[in-house]
């Protein structure tokens, strides 16, 4: 699908905060991928597609996500659903083919163990894109996402998990393995239980 096919598109599913936000995590993909020697179409793509499930109802998201096994959580969670309705949505509806690309789509809330330089690259442009809100340590993340991709993700990372414990949450199994990769003794139980 060419693109101003898919931006048309896409405008028309995303309220217009979300199509903004959008934008935003589609221009710093680019820029970390310049930075950071990553494709920097995939990256706009994907950056540009991430959220184009997000203003769906959850059922829609359920609907679109048929054929990928999801269990019992994921299917109440809007946050959770939107990944994989987005990964399937992207693929449906924008034609996007790139395995790469969709993979940036479906691992971009929650992370995962082992995860490409394109994945790490949407997910922290999606915290750190210019629209957000601010919130503690943004300003340090943002300087790190400039300067070293595996830095950023720890932080970013440590964040959530920081995050997850404050509102007495356990960490999603995905982000724990995320995480996992750079501190491989952390127990997700530690402070709390
Ligand atoms: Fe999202
Ligand atoms: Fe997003």
């Amino acid at each position: 699908m060419k693109r101003e096919k898919m931006e048309y598109k896409l405008k028309k599913a995303l309220d217009a905060d979300r199509y903004a936000h959008t934008l935003g995590v589609e221009q710093t993909a680019r820029e970390m991928a310049r930075i950071f020697g990553a494709d920097e179409e995939r990256a706009s793509l994907a950056g540009l597609l991430h959220d184009c499930a997000k203003c769906m109802t959850l059922s829609q998201m359920v609907k679109a996500a048929k054929g990928i096994p999801l269990d019992p959580v994921m299917k109440e969670s809007k946050a959770l659903m939107h990944a994989v309705a987005g990964m399937c949505t992207a693929q449906e509806i924008y034609g996007v083919r790139d395995p790469e690309v969709l993979g940036a789509i479906r691992w971009h809330t929650t992370g995962r163990g082992e995860m490409t330089a394109l994945e790490k690259i949407v997910y922290l442009a999606d915290m750190i894109e210019p629209g957000r809100k601010m919130f503690d340590g943004l300003t340090q993340l943002r300087e790190a996402c400039m300067r070293d991709l595996d830095e950023a993700m720890h932080m970013a990372l440590r964040m959530s998990l920081e995050q997850v414990r404050a509102q007495g949450k356990t960490l999603h199994p995905d982000t724990l393995a995320a995480l996992k990769a750079y501190e491989p003794e952390i127990d997700e139980t530690e402070p709390n239980d």
